[in-house]
């Protein structure tokens, strides 16, 4: 074989793999267009803690038809839900809507191990869900896909690709024109697509953003960039108002992307699937990491609020607990009390691009009760990160 070949048989990879991804996508969007949460009349009480009667009294005073649907059954979708919940008075609301003060500062959290599979992908969009969804303070979520693979944005932002929306990698790479009057910040901020949760925006990837590697080796080779790992910090702190919490996926390596990804973060969640590969692959990355945390403290980080370790895909068995009792006996500090289990529903759910918080149980196509236990799981897990942001925000409070 000579290069001219070599070259022709890579095109052809190329040419392959962009007719089965192009098909692909075009059948998921078919097949699984993302519907908007819908609560039957039970679940919505039980979401809003309030009984059926006060519900429905205040559905009424959205002039919302909950049995306008074909089937006539009760049922109003999350963005109805919000209108409903911003109705009731402050004594029946579970949370009033959470207001940063000038001390508290937007927080963003990166999700990162430099094995793949671990479960970043998944933990991000549960985490970042679930903070949206379950928790009533309403906080504003941004989610941020710098994985080039883009399996992060087919969940929220299945047509992202689409002319016209900015990824992450097009803002990094200045890889756009803005329209006439139009500024960088608005660009930015445009960026953040809608969701299917009202209080959740994405920042999505597109597949070009897989260049985004061998471009900052080119600007950092023609000494066009001094700071390569603050870009994507300046482009969060162009939107920084308009969230509260912002959640970052990252690649299963240790790219430009993710020193961007650290660098712009002011804590870290590290998934870590409870098998003995993953526990090896991930003890060697730890025992890197310090060199990695020089590089971003030369580059003037100022330092993480929270560092932990959430376990992932944990099953019971004898084998995970004996893997447990190690991990607690060197890292017991830094570990999640709540590992976010193994289950069916989590796999069926991202399988349908869903999180256990983008459908009610009612919706959940296979059982019930496996898909209650994964929402409960998740939770509980989004729960620990929820305590750790409102330790941060009560610290920052009173500095
Ligand atoms: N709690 C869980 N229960 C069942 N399946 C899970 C769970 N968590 C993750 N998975 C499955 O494991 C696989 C890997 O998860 P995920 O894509 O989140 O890992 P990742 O670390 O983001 O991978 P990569 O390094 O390639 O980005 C996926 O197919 C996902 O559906
Ligand atoms: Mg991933």
């Amino acid at each position: 074989m000579d290069t001219q070949q070599t070259t022709l048989h890579f095109q052809s990879l190329k040419q392959g793999a962009d007719a089965y991804i192009k098909r692909r996508n075009q059948r998921l969007l078919a097949n699984h267009r993302k519907e908007l949460r819908n609560f039957t009349r039970a679940e919505a009480s039980a979401y809003l803690s309030i009984d059926a009667k006060t519900l429905d009294k205040y559905v009424k005073a959205a002039e919302i038809d909950p049995r306008r649907h074909e089937d006539s059954q009760w049922s109003i979708d999350i963005m109805e839900m919000y209108q409903v919940r911003d109705l009731l008075p402050e004594a029946l609301r579970r949370e009033s809507k959470f207001v940063r003060n000038t001390h508290q500062s937007a927080q963003v959290v990166v999700i990162q191990n430099q094995k793949g599979g671990v479960g970043k992908t998944v933990s991000a969009a549960t985490i970042a869900s679930g903070l949206s969804i379950e928790f009533h303070q309403e906080y504003r979520v941004g989610l941020i896909d710098m994985d080039g693979q883009a399996t992060l944005s087919m969940y929220y932002a299945p047509e992202a690709d689409q002319e016209g929306n900015l990824s992450v990698g097009d803002l990094i790479m200045r890889n756009f024109d803005l329209d006439d009057g139009e500024t960088f910040e608005q660009a930015v901020s445009d960026a953040f697509l809608e969701t299917t949760i009202p209080n959740l925006r994405v920042l999505p990837a597109a597949q070009s953003d897989r260049a985004i590697e061998g471009w900052f080796h080119e600007q950092v080779f023609n000494q066009k960039l001094l700071s390569p790992y603050s870009l994507l910090a300046e482009i969060i702190d162009v939107v920084k108002n308009d969230f509260d919490i912002i959640i970052i996926d990252t690649p299963p390596s240790l790219g430009y992307a993710t020193y961007n990804a650290y660098f712009a973060a002011t804590s870290v969640v590290f998934p870590l699937s409870i098998t003995e590969n993953d526990i090896d692959a991930t003890c060697s990355y730890f025992s890197y990491i310090p060199q990695v945390w020089a590089l971003l403290a030369n580059a003037d980080h100022e330092g993480y609020d929270f560092m932990k370790i959430l376990l992932t895909n944990h099953r019971d068995s004898s084998t995970t607990t004996e893997l447990m009792n190690s991990l607690y006996e060197h890292f017991a500090p830094y570990l999640y009390s709540k590992e976010f289990k193994h289950s069916e529903a989590i796999r069926q759910a991202s399988s349908l691009l869903s999180t256990v918080f983008d459908m009610s149980k009612s919706e959940y196509p296979k059982t019930k009760s496996t898909f209650q236990i994964a929402q409960q799981n998740g939770y509980e897990v989004t729960s620990q990160i929820q305590r750790d942001l409102l330790n941060v925000w009560r610290e920052q409070e009173h500095a």
